[in-house]
């Protein structure tokens, strides 16, 4: 079986933590890097929940973890803590500084995508700070990257963060931008809307049948999903939303990609009222597409994805504080 190199850039919260964890039981991924980036929560606390993703997975101190950008290019950073909580449900560990490299997220990203030029993939699951830098550091990277799977925007559809913006295009769309106009030669995008709302959102039945299962990182699960949950409900979204695993499993397992088009996508950073907008133009308009914006994913076959991997039986490499059994 040919395992994919990959590279995990991520503002650890929720589903984040989620993405690591399918990459790190996934038998099709070979994760190279974890790679932090300011996004959901606070940085300091994405580490700790970044430690106990690769702790409950039973990898910590084995899988590389660099820290990145602690804020955006130009803009304030802005939380989403009203959101996702703490990003772990109040769960908690004793930090190994050991297990976080000395090399900065961005070095880590061009180095590791130099040394096996073409074959690596990363996986930009938060605002795209750590990518843009890498980009604006050593224009080598863009050539190096194999293929850029991205969770953001909307495809002409609702934001979430503001009615125009998706939260990872809005936190940092200068660097959105950068990335966009960069010129990897393989952008896939996965959206907020329609994409995660329609397919990668699973009622709070499907969730407690994911959360009834007594293995370490199910529970783990629950507790980083939980208040993300709630805050959907109370904001009219019915369900458990997933857009940042099913992107990684979009390039794990393509043929759980249904329909994929090919668009112009440009990030608005002038105008307040739209900031962060992702302005996806279609064939018609006659501009060269920059990316595979994904249309439909089969919702179902992720979550049969998500549950066997909540089923795997894992040993924690440190005691998660909190966290039963
Ligand atoms: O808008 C959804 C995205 O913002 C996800 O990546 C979530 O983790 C947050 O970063
Ligand atoms: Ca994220």
């Amino acid at each position: 079986m040919n395992r994919m190199p990959i590279i995990i850039d991520n503002d650890t919260a929720q589903d984040d933590c989620v993405t690591i964890l399918l990459g790190l039981t996934d038998p099709l991924a070979d994760v190279r890097a974890i790679t932090t980036v300011a996004g959901n929560v606070s940085f300091d606390r994405q580490v700790i929940n970044a430690q106990m993703t690769l702790s409950v997975a039973g990898r910590l101190g084995e899988v590389p973890l660099h820290l990145g950008c602690r804020q955006p290019m130009l803009r304030e950073w802005v939380s989403a803590e009203d959101v996702h909580g703490d990003g772990s449900g109040g769960l908690d560990i004793e930090l190994d500084e050991s297990a976080i490299s000395d090399e900065h997220a961005v070095d880590a990203l061009i180095r590791i995508t130099a040394e096996q030029p073409g074959e690596v993939s990363i996986i930009a699951i938060g605002p795209l700070t750590n990518i843009a830098t890498a980009i604006v550091k050593d224009r080598r990277f863009v050539k190096n990257v194999k293929s850029l799977y991205i969770m953001g925007g909307s495809n002409n559809g609702r934001g979430n963060i503001t009615a125009a913006a998706e939260f990872n295009f809005y936190v940092d769309p200068h660097a959105a931008q950068i990335v966009m106009a960069a010129g990897f030669a393989d952008v896939h995008i996965v959206t907020w809307d329609p994409l995660t709302l329609r397919d990668a959102t699973y009622s709070r039945e499907q969730y407690d049948r994911l959360t009834r299962i007594q293995t370490p990182i199910a529970q783990f699960f629950k507790r980083v999903c939980d208040a993300t949950l709630g805050f959907n409900e109370s904001v009219g979204i019915d369900g458990s939303t997933h857009p940042d695993s099913i992107t990684l499993a979009a390039l794990l397992h393509p043929e759980l990609v249904l329909d994929s088009s090919q668009y112009r996508v440009d990030i608005e950073i002038q105008s307040e009222l739209t900031m962060g907008y992702s302005a996806m133009a279609w064939e018609k308009f006659g501009v060269k597409p920059n990316a595979h914006v994904i249309e439909e994913m089969d919702g179902p076959g992720f979550y049969s994805i998500l549950e066997q991997m909540l089923e795997i039986e894992t040993t924690p490499t440190r005691p998660i504080l909190g966290l039963n059994g």
